[in-house]
C-alpha cells in the first residue's frame, strides 16, 4: 500500500466555498504558522502523534512525519463568497483573531479575493450578498465553477486540489428523485430543479473534476446517490457532514465514558448562544432544522437505547441554538445531563463550555484538506468514513450506522494511517506482553 501512495509534490490548492469566520481563521492561522507567529494547535496532522508497533518499542512519531502529507509551505488558498470582502477584511469582520496578528499577515490575506458565488437565497434567507454568478441554469453555474477551478489551478500552479465547504448552512431538504442518479441530477441542473442546492453545484463541479470534496456544514450536498455515483466514476474521495466542534465535541467525549461505565442517562438538555454570521443564518427555522438533525443524531448512536432500554430507554435529548450578537464567535454552551447510578440514584452533570467556534473548527478544515489529499494520492475513493472523527454527522454507506464515539473514531483514523503505511494495526489487546513475560519466567 505504502508504495502506491503518490508523493505530495508541488502545490496543493485548498478551495473553499464560503470565506467567513471558519475559513478566514484557517487561512490566517496557516499564514501565521508559516511565518513562525503561531502554532497549529488542535490539528492532529500537525501536532498529533501516533503509536506504532508494541508499547515496548516506544515509537510515537508525529503524524506529519509518518504519512506523506502536503507541507504547509506548499498550500495555496482560494474560494468563493457572496460578499466581496477579501480575506483580510472578512477576518477583521469575523473578529476571531486579534487585529495585531491580522496586520502582521495582511499582505498574504488581502490578496485572496473571493470568486463570485453560486448562491440561491431560497436556501439561505438571512444573507444578502452581491458577489454572485448570474448564469441562467444550475448546469451552467456548475460549468462556471469548473472554469473558476481551472483558472485557479493554472494561476497558482497547483499540482493538486481539494475542496472543503465552509459556506453557510442551507435550509433542510431531503433526498428526492432528482438526486438518484448522475443522469437525473444533470437533467435536474439543466431544468433548474429547486431540490438542487448551491452546495451541490460546487460539489458536482469538484467531484466531476476528481477533486476531493469535504462538507463542513450539515447540508445534504454529496450525501446523495448521484454524487456518490459520480465520486465512484471519477475516483474521488468525499466526506461529510458538519465539523464536530464545541458542544457536540464535548458530547461525543462525555457520552462514551458514561456508557462505558454502564451509567444511565435519562435527560440531556443542550443550549447554545452564539452571535456570528453562522448564528444569524441558523436563526431561521428552516436552516436551524438542518443543524438540529445533525446535532441530535449523536447520542442515540453512542448510547444505543434499543440495546439497553434500562439505561437509555427514557432518554430525553433536546438541542437549542440561540442567536445572541454580543457574544460574536465566542459561543457559549450549557449542557444539563441527568444521569443515574447504582440502584437508580439520580445525579447531574453540568457543562458550561465557553468556546471559540472558529478556533475549534479551523484545524479541522486543515486536517480534512490534508487527509483528503492523502486519500486521493492513495487511490481511496468514495466515502472516507475514517474521517468521521471530524464530523457531527458522519457520512457512511447507505444502511451503515455512523460511529460517533470520538475514541472509536480516532482508533479508526489511526488504524487507517497504519494500514496505509504498512504498519501493524493496533487492537489494544496487549495480552501478548503478559504471555511473553510468563513464557520467559
Ligand atoms: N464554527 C464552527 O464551529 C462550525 C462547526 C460546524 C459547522 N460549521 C459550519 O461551517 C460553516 C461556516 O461557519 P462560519 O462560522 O464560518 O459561518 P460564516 O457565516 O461566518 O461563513 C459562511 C460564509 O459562507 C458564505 N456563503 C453562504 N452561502 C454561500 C455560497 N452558496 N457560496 C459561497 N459562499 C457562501 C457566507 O457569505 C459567509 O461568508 C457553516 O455552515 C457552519 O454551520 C461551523
Amino acid at each position: 500500500m505504502k508504495e502506491q501512495i503518490r508523493n505530495a509534490e508541488g502545490k496543493l490548492g485548498i478551495l473553499i466555498p464560503g470565506l467567513g469566520a471558519v475559513a478566514t481563521t484557517l487561512i490566517a492561522g496557516v499564514e501565521a504558522v508559516k511565518k513562525g507567529l503561531a502554532q497549529p494547535i488542535g490539528s492532529l496532522t500537525q501536532m498529533g502523534n501516533i503509536r506504532l508497533g508494541k508499547r515496548t518499542e516506544n515509537r510515537y512519531p508525529k503524524i506529519k512525519d509518518f504519512v506523506p502529507l502536503a507541507d504547509l509551505n506548499n498550500i495555496v488558498f482560494g474560494g468563493w463568497d457572496v460578499y466581496e470582502d477579501n480575506v483580510f477584511e472578512a477576518a477583521m469582520k469575523a473578529k476571531v483573531i486579534d487585529t495585531s496578528m491580522l496586520l502582521s499577515i495582511k499582505p498574504e490575506l488581502e490578496k485572496l479575493i473571493p470568486m463570485k458565488a453560486v448562491f440561491d437565497k431560497s436556501y439561505v434567507k438571512n444573507l444578502d450578498g452581491e458577489n454572485v454568478k448570474t448564469e441562467k441554469t444550475k448546469y451552467e453555474l456548475a460549468l462556471a465553477v469548473v472554469e473558476d477551478i481551472k483558472t485557479f489551478q493554472k494561476t497558482n500552479n497547483c499540482n493538486r486540489l481539494v475542496m472543503v465547504w465552509c459556506g453557510s448552512t442551507e435550509k433542510y431538504i431531503e433526498k428526492s428523485a432528482v438526486h438518484a442518479t448522475v443522469r437525473s441530477f444533470e437533467e435536474g441542473m439543466k431544468d433548474n430543479n429547486p431540490a438542487i442546492s448551491p452546495s451541490m453545484i460546487y460539489a458536482y463541479a469538484a467531484i466531476k473534476m476528481g477533486i476531493p470534496y469535504a462538507n463542513g456544514a450539515p447540508n445534504l450536498t454529496c450525501d446523495i446517490p448521484a454524487l456518490m455515483e459520480l465520486a465512484k466514476e471519477t475516483e474521488t474521495p468525499i466526506a461529510g457532514k458538519d465539523f464536530k466542534t464545541g458542544q457536540t465535541l464535548m458530547k461525543t467525549i462525555v457520552a462514551p465514558g458514561l456508557q462505558a461505565r454502564a451509567l444511565g442517562v435519562n435527560g440531556w438538555f443542550s443550549t447554545n448562544i452564539l452571535g456570528n454570521r453562522d448564528g444569524l443564518v441558523l436563526d431561521d427555522p428552516e436552516n436551524f432544522k438542518t443543524k438540529e438533525i445533525s446535532k441530535l443524531s449523536v447520542l442515540e448512536q453512542i448510547l444505543q437505547p434499543e440495546h439497553n432500554p434500562e439505561l437509555y430507554g427514557d432518554l430525553y435529548h433536546k438541542v437549542r441554538i440561540n442567536y445572541y450578537p454580543p457574544h460574536g464567535d465566542n459561543k457559549e454552551s450549557w449542557d444539563n445531563i441527568d444521569i443515574f447510578g447504582w440502584m437508580g440514584y439520580h445525579m447531574q452533570i453540568k457543562i458550561n463550555f465557553l468556546c471559540r467556534d472558529s478556533i475549534l473548527a479551523a484545524p479541522i478544515v486543515l486536517d480534512l484538506a490534508l487527509f483528503m489529499d492523502l486519500a486521493k494520492r492513495a487511490r481511496m475513493s468514495g466515502i472516507q468514513e475514517w474521517l468521521s472523527f471530524y464530523f457531527k454527522s458522519p457520512q457512511t454507506l447507505p444502511g451503515l450506522a455512523p460511529v460517533h464515539d470520538i475514541f472509536k473514531q480516532l482508533m479508526k483514523l489511526q488504524n487507517t494511517l497504519r494500514h496505509l503505511m504498512g504498519e501493524d494495526l493496533i487492537t489494544h489487546l496487549g495480552l501478548d506482553y503478559y504471555q511473553e513475560v510468563v513464557e520467559s519466567m
